[in-house]
């Protein structure tokens, strides 16, 4: 196989991924803006980083102009969705409008395997659950859009261009690498295993549960989180599917298990020894009651399944990274 055009792999999810390309002997190119990702986060020094924008036409061209690309894994997007609410030019300039870009090169090198970042936020409130691939897709707000819009164009790209595609619906990516190497670094931070665990350690003055009367077993919303290496290892064996089937698949990507907020919070204390400081607020807009996956496509297509099915693995690995040597922090 030639390289892969890896977008966002200084990100988290991203990072992971180019290090397990690294390990299997396949040959990662990194671009990515910095902007959120991380240079350190590149474990392996061979590995070539390009600081840039999908955008830059000229720069994508002499990406693949020097290298035989034979596929490109795409993780660079703005992901808060919040923010996307607010401001979703940004979201639809940076998530769609640069990946066309991108598409467009790869149209005119002969490069037509896309696998792609996609998110359970691409069906919007979810009519029932476990959520299988077959779910409506709703989207309720810019970021969730910005994703389904792109899955609609990669159709298009398969049906005219004869691209192949993997659409990799993500639930809730967490964790970190379990030598705590690498691990999750956003700036500023939402999510909420992250939040906790800087409660923890003093970092923040308290977590804010976000509503406790949804209707859930105890009043808090429930997500299925999923370990940052387990997404990293079902894009892989997407790849691997396209390059030996010649056939695009869509995936969900959870482990199947839905976990409250109240009882994240208690694992976390168990995992830690430490009591949470929390306080509880209003339901955050937008948050959908429950979410978690059929994850059941994944296994018979790809032969994935998650190995971390007890969030508890999730949380230690997540404080490893958080209170190890660099103190859950990047140098940058
Ligand atoms: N939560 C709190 N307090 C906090 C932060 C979060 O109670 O301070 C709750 C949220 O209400 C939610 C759960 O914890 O119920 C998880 O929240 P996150 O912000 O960690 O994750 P989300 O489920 O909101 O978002 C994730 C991904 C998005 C993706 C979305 C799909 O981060 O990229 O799932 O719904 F779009």
């Amino acid at each position: 196989m030639g390289k892969i055009l890896v977008t966002g792999g200084a990100g988290y999810i991203g990072s992971h991924t180019v290090r397990m390309l690294v390990d299997k002997g396949l040959e990662p190119i990194v671009i990515d803006t910095l902007e959120y990702g991380h240079r350190e986060a590149i474990l392996n020094p061979e590995t070539e980083l390009v600081v840039g924008n999908l955008g830059d036409t000229d720069l994508l061209g002499r990406i693949f102009e020097y290298h035989d690309i034979d596929a490109v894994i795409h993780f660079a997007a703005y992901a808060s969705v919040g923010e996307s609410m607010s401001e979703p030019e940004k979201y639809y300039q940076n998530n769609i409008s640069a990946p066309l870009n991108l598409l467009s090169v790869m149209r005119k090198y002969g490069c037509k395997t896309f696998i792609f970042s996609s998110t359970c936020a691409t069906y919007g409130n979810p009519q029932y659950a476990p959520l299988d691939e077959l779910h409506p897709q709703n989207p309720i707000n810019p970021y969730g859009m910005s994703k389904y819009m792109l899955e609609l164009i990669l159709k298009d790209y398969e049906r005219a261009y004869d691209f192949k595609y993997a659409f990799l619906r993500y639930f809730n990516a967490s964790g970190a690498s379990p030598d705590g190497l690498i691990g999750e670094d956003h700036n500023p931070e939402t999510h909420l295993i992250p939040l906790i665990l800087d409660a923890i350690q003093g970092d923040r003055s308290h977590i804010t549960i976000f509503g406790t009367d949804y209707p859930t077993q105890d009043g808090t919303c429930v997500r299925d989180y999923i370990h940052v290496n387990d997404l990293a290892t079902a894009h892989l064996a997407a790849l691997d599917y396209i390059k030996t089937k010649n056939e695009s698949v869509v995936c969900n990507l959870g482990t199947g298990v839905g976990v409250s907020v109240k009882e994240m919070i208690a694992m976390a204390e168990e995992v830690t020894g430490k009591k949470v400081p929390l306080q509880y607020g209003e339901r955050r807009p937008g948050d959908p009651p429950f979410l978690f996956a059929n994850p059941a496509q994944a296994k018979s297509i790809l032969g994935w399944e998650a190995s971390y099915k007890d969030v508890r693995e999730i949380i230690k690995h997540a404080w490893a990274w958080k209170t190890g040597i660099k103190s859950g922090k990047f140098l940058q």
